[in-house]
């Protein structure tokens, strides 16, 4: 296995409105961040992801852009950033940013030059078209991501434009050569001004092969014309070449709906890694809002299908998309600490780079939301709407929504017990803070020797100190259904990883000899009968 310090580091991602506010306006801000490089250091992660910071009309929170150049004001100015760089690197840490490039904001300057006047160059970065029957039906039948069409139409014409995000987020067009230009460059200007990489947004949707009606699906009707196409592999490489390959830096891509082989491609001289997300679908029917109990064997099925064929990937289970991990598959009311740590346990014992999203480390959970106002993300109201007309039972549409709004990962850190959890110094929030943080926060957790912080500590310097644990082959160990076991295997060095990811207490005959690296009850021996979601690494 090739090694590379990549793959050796811990990634840390923070949603930069939602870090630490140190100008008090109720967004978390650039200098906030740098005031927490320490802090961040002193956990073991060397390298952050940030979340987008451009200027950006803030309709999906900086993932609609305005200027690919410049700093949302909100969070700073590019002064900031670039201080931030600079303090990065005095600690030999790194940065990379966010690459949104399927869209732009409908505030772009290109989009608006472009929806006003259709004689512009801008015109054709996007997808504009004729309606059918004289302008009254979409140009085609594709869904988008937050649901409803893909299509919003321009009034007092008959045209439309594409959107397979929020109608502020038009797609981009890169059959147009001049497109990707545009992105080449940006991708240098961050690179020259200090950052490591990219984290690319839905980039294996960024080519449509052709606006043909799609497959009436339940979700995202029209994907077998945009999901990882021959000609996003096209535009991967040539960046790839041309920009990236000329860097010491990464590239982590966000892929929706990659199959195993469209994945494979993707990291074939295109991306270094990908965001996968199947290990985070297992308990969805058909679209987001449909969740079912979870299963740890699924989980189990298809992390160790992914663990054995594909190379190199990412190990993650936050992100600012995604619920709350402990509120997921863990247990955040009776074993909030224990399955924290087990779930801990289970990403830093597979294979791949490690990614940590800001609050994973305390064990931040779930929120209780009162009410839709209370909520800002723009995909949950586009659902909102969606199973308002579909006339549900009020509790049901209540119970899917708060199932899955992204906002759950998005509220103020939770720094200490104090006003606003110590995000700011009491103004306003621009969303809420979670009702738990007088017991669930940094201050509290850095108190206890046995909180989940040291031990997400303790699994960073573990893997850091054994090269096996990163460069190890993966070996599935069969076992009860309800623990993931398995083995990484490294020329001498065998470890056994075992993660017991349910509440039950389960006998188990495994070899456990050997020396225990870590366990979360902090046993001496390992007993015939595990506890309610133990876990433990040991050495062979
Ligand atoms: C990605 C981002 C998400 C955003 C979407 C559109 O999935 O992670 O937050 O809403 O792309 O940019």
């Amino acid at each position: 296995m090739d090694k590379k310090w990549w793959k050796e580091e811990v990634v840390y991602q923070i949603y930069p409105r939602s870090y630490k506010d140190n100008d008090n306006n109720g967004y978390g801000d650039i200098q906030g961040i740098i005031s927490k490089l320490d802090y961040i250091k002193s956990l073991g992660a060397n390298v952050i992801w940030l979340s987008p910071v451009y200027k950006s009309p803030d309709d999906d929170n900086g993932y609609d852009i305005s200027d690919y150049y410049d700093i949302n004001p909100k969070l700073g100015t590019l002064d900031d950033m670039k201080e931030l760089f600079a303090e990065a690197k005095k600690r030999d840490m790194r940065i990379i940013m966010d690459l949104v490039i399927n869209h732009t904001s409908d505030e772009h300057p290109w989009f608006i030059e472009a929806k006003n006047n259709p004689d512009s160059k801008y015109r054709d970065y996007y997808y504009f078209r004729k309606g059918k029957k004289n302008g009254k039906k979409a140009p085609n039948n594709w869904s988008g991501y937050f649901s409803g069409p893909a299509w919003e139409k321009i009034e007092g014409t008959d045209d439309y434009y594409l959107h397979l995000f929020s109608k502020k987020q038009p797609d981009l067009n890169y059959h147009n050569p001049a497109v990707l230009e545009e992105v080449k460059n940006i991708c240098k200007f961050w690179l020259d001004l200090g950052c490591s990489g990219f984290r690319c947004d839905v980039i294996n949707i960024i080519y449509k092969s052709s606006l043909e009606d799609g497959k009436p699906r339940i979700f995202l009707t029209g994907k077998e014309h945009y999901v990882s196409q021959d000609g996003c592999h096209k535009i991967l490489k040539e960046i790839r070449h041309e920009v990236l390959d000329k860097y010491d830096c990464f590239t982590v891509g966000e892929s929706s709906e990659a199959t195993m082989d469209m994945a494979k491609d993707l990291t074939n001289d295109e991306l270094h890694m990908l965001f996968c997300f199947e290990h985070l679908n297992i308990d969805i029917i058909g679209a987001p809002v449909f969740r079912t109990k979870f299963k740890p064997w699924k989980l189990n099925k298809c992390l160790t299908k992914w663990q054995l064929n594909f190379p190199w990937n990412t190990s993650f289970f936050e992100c600012h998309d995604q619920v709350r991990v402990v509120s997921r598959y863990g247990d955040d009311k009776n074993y909030h600490k224990e399955s924290a740590k087990a779930i801990a346990t289970l990403q830093f014992g597979l294979k791949g780079t490690m990614f940590i999203y800001e609050g994973q480390e305390i064990g931040m959970t779930n929120v209780k939301w009162n009410s839709i106002d209370e909520i800002d993300d723009v995909s949950t109201h586009y659902v909102n709407k969606l199973l308002k007309s579909l006339h549900l039972p009020k509790k049901l549409s209540w119970k899917l929504l708060t199932n899955f709004c992204r906002d759950h990962a998005r509220t103020p850190m939770q720094w200490d017990d104090s006003i606003n959890a110590g995000f700011n110094e009491g103004n306003k929030t621009w969303l809420k803070v979670n009702e738990n943080y007088p017991t669930i926060n940094v201050k509290n957790n850095l108190e206890d020797k046995d909180s989940i912080w040291y031990y997400y500590q303790d699994l960073i310097a573990l893997r850091k100190s054994k090269e096996g644990l990163i460069y190890g082959d993966f070996k599935p160990v069969k076992a009860n259904k309800n623990l993931m076991v398995f083995e990484r295997i490294y020329g001498e060095e065998k470890y056994l990883v075992c993660v017991n990811l349910s509440k039950k207490t389960i006998r188990h005959n495994l070899d456990t000899k050997g020396k225990i690296l870590i366990n979360n009850y902090k046993k001496e021996n390992i007993d015939e009968v595990l506890l309610p979601y133990e876990s433990f690494i040991i050495e062979k």
